[in-house]
């Protein structure tokens, strides 16, 4: 069990949550007698400096040779006006690893979770759904036209392109039994691509997910519902890059707090129950992946010990799951998670940072995470 990990932390609070993240993957060797080798390397704004470039190819070539990369976030004023920018590092391992499903879970196991929402706890309260984003093609790629009196980007798929991304939201949906119900989401009432992007959808269910509900969803009307009726959507929402990119950030917004949302990129389906991962497998039997918070370096609370760790850990959680096959494992972190947002420690005091209304710092909050997984 376990295999090789590349930890990439980056800058400003990256270091600092990464730090406790494989804390807690300490923890989880010690109980599992998994190893897990790590290699640690630079990305972003700290490869500026050493290197002149924001990330090198000994590091994208070392990416694409380990299970998983584990990876922080990058970037801060100080190489604002740096060229390559810092950030430019993750996209170009995105296209390298050809990480093309982007996963966003969202969330309101906990209670504490649901009081820092926006939206009414009895609108939000047990929502639990995840966006699967295509996150390689569609209109933000391909042969892009800009002129003076005109601007155009190809909004175009191909086939394998919706089919790969497909299969990813049926194997996500048949890790549970019964299997999750999936939403697949596009404008197929006015374009082209979304009625191509449709029909292929549905041949991929028929043919390989036979047992799993799948459901077309308009994005639109999904951007007012995701509001009013959000827990209608518990289960997998597949949609193609620009639909997913904004949806993605609207059902952060949900949420109230950048510090709590983990994600993960896929280069292929994860394992389902029963069935071996294809496209994309690495050598620990799942499936290789980037996995990330949502956040980015926050360095306006950088060095303070104030980052709010929780998404970096249920990063690692999911981690765990889909490049590691380790399902429980992952459970029991996700589980310490929620008990930790809900807890008063002794003294009447919630264990929370900053971003959550407390005043614990980084490893205040982290200690009690790992306290709790050491229980379960
Ligand atoms: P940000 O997510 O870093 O910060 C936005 C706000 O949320 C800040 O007030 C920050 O203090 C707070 N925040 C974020 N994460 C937190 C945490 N774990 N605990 C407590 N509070 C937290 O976004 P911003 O300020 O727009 O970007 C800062 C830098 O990060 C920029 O250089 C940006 O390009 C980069 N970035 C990198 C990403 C990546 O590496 N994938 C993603 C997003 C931004
Ligand atoms: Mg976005």
């Amino acid at each position: 069990k376990g295999g090789k990990i590349l930890v990439l932390p980056g800058d400003h609070i990256g270091p600092e949550v990464v730090a406790e993240a494989l804390k807690v993957l300490d923890i989880v060797e010690e109980a599992t007698g998994a190893r897990f080798e790590r290699d640690f390397d630079l990305c972003g704004g700290a490869s500026l400096d050493k290197h002149g470039d924001s990330v090198t190819e000994a590091v994208l070539t070392r990416c694409q040779q380990v299970d998983a990369v584990f990876f922080g976030s990058a970037g801060g004023p100080e190489w604002g006006h740096s060229q390559p920018n810092p950030e430019s590092g993750l996209l170009r391992i995105r296209d390298r690893m050809q990480i093309f499903a982007n996963l966003r879970p969202c969330f309101f196991a906990s209670q504490s979770l649901v009081d820092r929402s926006p939206i009414k706890p009895g609108i939000i309260k047990g929502v639990n759904f995840t966006i699967i984003r295509e996150n390689c093609g569609g209109a933000y790629f391909g042969k892009k036209i800009e002129e003076s009196d005109y601007g155009c980007d190809p909004w175009a798929y191909e086939r394998s392109e919706i089919e790969r991304v497909a299969r990813v939201a049926g194997a996500v949906a048949m890790q549970q039994e019964p299997p999750m119900p999936v939403w697949s989401v596009d404008k197929a009432n006015v374009l082209a691509n979304s009625r191509v992007w449709r029909r292929i959808v549905h041949e991929v269910f028929e043919k390989e997910f036979p047992k799993v509900k799948l459901q077309d969803q308009l994005a639109d009307s999904l951007a007012m519902l995701f509001i009013t009726k959000p827990t209608a959507f518990n289960g997998i929402i597949v949609t193609d890059n620009t639909f997913g990119d904004i949806l993605s950030d609207e059902s952060g917004g949900l949420t109230g707090s950048l510090g709590l949302l983990p994600s993960a990129s896929l280069a292929g389906p994860p394992a389902a129950r029963g069935q071996q991962p294809g496209l994309g497998r690495n050598n620990a039997g799942g499936v290789t992946g980037l996995y990330e918070p949502v956040h980015g370096s926050a360095p306006d609370i950088s060095g303070k010990g104030l980052a709010n760790p929780v998404a970096q850990v249920l990063s690692l959680a999911m981690m765990l799951r889909y490049s590691f096959n380790m399902h429980h494992e992952a459970e029991m972190i996700e589980e310490a998670v929620k008990k930790v947002l809900d807890s008063k420690a002794d003294g009447g005091l919630e264990v929370r940072t900053g971003d959550l209304g407390g005043k614990a710092g980084t490893r205040e909050m982290s200690e009690a995470i790992q306290a709790e997984v050491r229980r379960l």
